[in-house]
């Protein structure tokens, strides 16, 4: 029964539009009845972290119609909540969606370790034991204030699929670029802490070789990132080298700021770089791939494999990812930077993610995402 309800929790969290909701036909209307008052209206989470208005408004609407056209009772809790968002001032149409919250539940793979279990002993669902929940507050547009990463992108949810098959990538020093306002970032964040909470012999400490950067161009997307890692339900304050920066791709091209990038790769040292979605402007790709250059370039520790980005991409447009492809794999990179091409391997994403029901933000429409893993030419380098 839980796993027949678990979409209608998933859609709810994630704002799925209404039309692609489903009513699970198959279950007494009296059960989905108590699951839509215990599992969403009462859930403590929801009241804390509550999904935009008019979403929750055309949910409980979709929700009443479907129970009266089963002939059932509706609980009155329910109602008297339906009545007190029809009150809520109605502007949609109007103004552009407020940012509100987004929560993305998937079913945990693996056990749970004790120190796991006691983060999450604050949360009550029945689904909060078994299932991965992370929150963000995110624009309901895709573009605000000039920017557009003020809300999750489609190949972050592929990326994050594959990491979560991936986990043992992200023992490492992480970086990820163009972050937005950062679903990878905590999903990653919590990926090396599971890992860890699995490894007691080599807990994750300040001086682990096990972090996570997160950077971004724009001031506002990095402080609202900052604002989602920090709360609380997320549960990220045990990770003790988790920290957000500014970083532009641009500057790598401008002699007089380059110096710039250069520092901060030398205090982030990054074995993995991560990105997501980066390329929707063919005019950025000469920037992105230089910084990439510059990280994956570096001469690697004693011992250590050679450093690898993995970027995800989706592709709206064959000629924008084209571009990417060719400029990573060519040597006019290397003219900017002296160094040589990259290497650069392709596979596709399933963009069909089991993460985040994806197709239920504007602007992500189905298209393939494909994943570029970019190494040095040099390979394994002296060692330091
Ligand atoms: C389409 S959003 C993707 C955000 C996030 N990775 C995701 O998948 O949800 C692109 C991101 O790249 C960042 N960006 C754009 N130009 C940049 C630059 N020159 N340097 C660094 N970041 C940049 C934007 O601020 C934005 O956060």
């Amino acid at each position: 029964m839980e796993d027949d309800l678990f979409p209608l929790l998933k859609a709810y969290g994630s704002l799925c539009p209404i039309r692609k909701l489903q009513w699970p036909i198959i279950l007494p209307p009296t059960e989905i009845q108590e699951f839509l008052v215990e599992d969403l209206l009462l859930n403590p989470h929801f009241g804390s972290y509550p999904p935009d208005t008019a979403h929750q408004r055309s949910f409980w609407k979709w929700a009443i119609d479907n129970l009266e056209s089963l002939r059932e009772e509706i609980d009155e809790r329910i109602l008297e909540y339906y009545l007190q968002l029809l009150g809520q001032t109605k502007t949609e149409g109007l103004v552009a969606p407020s940012p509100s919250f987004r929560t993305y539940i998937w079913k945990r793979t693996g056990d749970m370790s004790p120190a796991m279990r006691r983060r999450k002993a604050s949360q009550s669902s029945r689904y909060s034991q078994s299932h991965e929940w992370i929150t963000l507050l995110e624009s309901g547009t895709t573009i605000e204030n000039g920017t557009t990463g003020l809300r999750t992108w489609s190949a972050s949810f592929a990326l994050a699929d594959y990491l979560v098959k991936h986990p043992d990538l992200l023992k490492a020093r992480v970086l990820e670029i163009g972050s937005g306002v950062g679903f990878l970032g905590i999903i990653i964040a919590k990926l090396q802490m599971h890992a860890q909470d699995n490894c007691p012999k080599s807990p994750l400490t300040r001086q682990s070789d096990v972090s996570l950067t997160l950077s971004d161009v724009d001031h506002d997307v990095l402080r609202r990132c900052q604002d989602n890692l920090a709360l609380s339900c997320n549960s990220l304050n045990d990770h003790p080298n988790l920290s957000c920066r500014i970083l532009d791709w641009s500057d790598v091209l401008d002699a007089s700021l380059k110096s710039r990038t250069e520092q901060f790769m030398e205090d982030v040292d990054p074995d993995v770089i991560i990105g997501a979605d980066l390329v929707y402007d063919i005019d950025i790709v000469p920037a992105l791939v230089a910084t990439l250059a510059l990280a994956l370039d570096r001469p690697t520790h004693s011992g250590s494999a050679c450093r690898k980005a993995y970027i995800a991409l989706t592709v709206r447009n064959e000629g924008t990812v084209d571009t990417f492809r060719t400029t990573a794999g060519k040597s006019m990179v290397a003219n900017v930077l002296s160094g040589k091409a990259l290497n650069v391997e392709e596979e596709a994403l399933d963009e069909r993610s089991s993460l985040a029901m994806n197709e239920s933000l504007e602007g992500n429409h189905g298209f393939p995402v494909r994943l570029f893993v970019l190494s040095s030419k040099l390979g394994k380098q002296k060692a330091l």
